[in-house]
């Protein structure tokens, strides 16, 4: 198989690239290496990749090249976004309609014209705002409470236009906070840990009673691959990892696990974060096989080990 990876170099990218390669498929990634976090993180993803046959890397930017080139491929892995649900008010929406609508579209437009025949899009649990079903099941109406949401929503609906019109197929998969080794640093575990070993001040968004359905990232990989491989599918798949977590609950393990003391600072709520997340998993089981194997402490643990590893500490 080839397949194109957008968003190679980022966090849920880069390792899907690495299981795509150890599967034996060819990969073309891509990414625009963004400032949305330190792109040397993303050049650190990038570099073991760059070294192995059936790799190739594009940089370029999803909104303004010509793509028609590099979506010939058998599947088109579309993680490529500006993630983040906090920081997606303001101006900064801007880059969130770029990078996650029009990006998007423009992709979905030359995969239509090369006639790609599978496309799989990264969507986000934060399409379901403040859900009034846990676990949430796919077909309640998404109610996002952050622009970030919106833009994911819009994605997948674009993802459904083309489909419905072109003959295109596609699935969205919903991921759930997804943890574990090359996490971006704007996210709470990666912040945590990194915290706990330079002895800086963690805050805690909230009274930190709040939880996730968190999701350790070779599961949402696998889920990923999975969905590539299955004929047309009903539109979206819930990802997630199987359990709920409080922010608390996640301090102590980080506390416990690192055998650091954490200097905690409570602060307040912060616009777009909802209260609770829970992926029903009833169709990811019965579409992709789906079960996630890593839970909560297994998966931290690794977590740490690679940024223990990272920071040297
Ligand atoms: C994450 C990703 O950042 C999104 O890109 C993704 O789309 C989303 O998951 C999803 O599931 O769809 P989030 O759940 O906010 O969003 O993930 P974290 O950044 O890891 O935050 C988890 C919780 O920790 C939030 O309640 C947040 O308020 C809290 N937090 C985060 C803190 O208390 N302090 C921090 O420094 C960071």
């Amino acid at each position: 198989m080839r397949a194109l990876v957008t968003g190679a170099a980022g966090f849920i990218g880069s390792r899907l690239s690495a299981r795509l390669l150890d599967d034996g498929h060819e990969v073309l990634g891509v990414d625009g290496l963004t400032p949305y976090y330190d792109p040397e993180a993303k050049r650190a993803n990038l570099e073991p990749l760059l070294r192995r046959d059936g790799f190739a890397f594009e940089e370029l930017d999803l909104r303004s090249a010509p793509l028609e080139p590099v979506v010939a491929a058998d599947v088109v892995f579309h993680l490529a976004a500006q993630p983040g649900v906090r920081s997606s008010w303001g101006d900064s929406f801007a880059d969130y309609v770029g990078h996650n609508v029009l990006a998007t579209q423009r992709l979905l437009e030359a995969c239509r014209a090369a006639g790609t025949p599978r496309v799989v899009l990264a969507s986000s649990s934060s399409i379901y705002g403040e859900a009034e079903r846990h676990p949430t099941p796919e077909d309640l109406t998404p109610r996002p409470v952050s622009p970030y949401g919106v833009t994911k929503v819009a994605a997948e609906q674009l993802l459904t236009a083309y489909a419905a019109n072109f003959g295109l197929s596609g699935v969205a998969l919903r991921y759930f906070t997804v943890y574990g080794p090359s996490q971006r640093p704007d996210m709470a575990f990666h912040r945590f840990i990194r915290a706990a070993f330079a002895g800086e001040r963690i805050e805690v968004y909230g009274d930190g009673e709040q939880t996730r359905d968190v999701t350790f990232v070779d599961d949402a990989v696998r889920a990923t691959v999975a969905a590539a491989e299955i004929g047309d599918t009903p539109l979206p798949i819930n990802v997630g990892g199987g359990s709920q977590v409080a922010v608390n609950e996640v301090l102590e393990l980080v506390g416990r696990l690192t055998g650091r003391e954490l200097d905690i600072e409570r602060m307040d709520a912060v616009p777009g974060d909802v209260r609770h997340t829970s992926a029903d998993l009833t169709r990811a089981a019965g579409l992709l096989g789906y079960r996630p194997e890593v839970g909560i402490e297994e998966g931290l643990r690794e977590e740490i080990d690679w940024l223990r590893r990272r920071l040297g500490a």
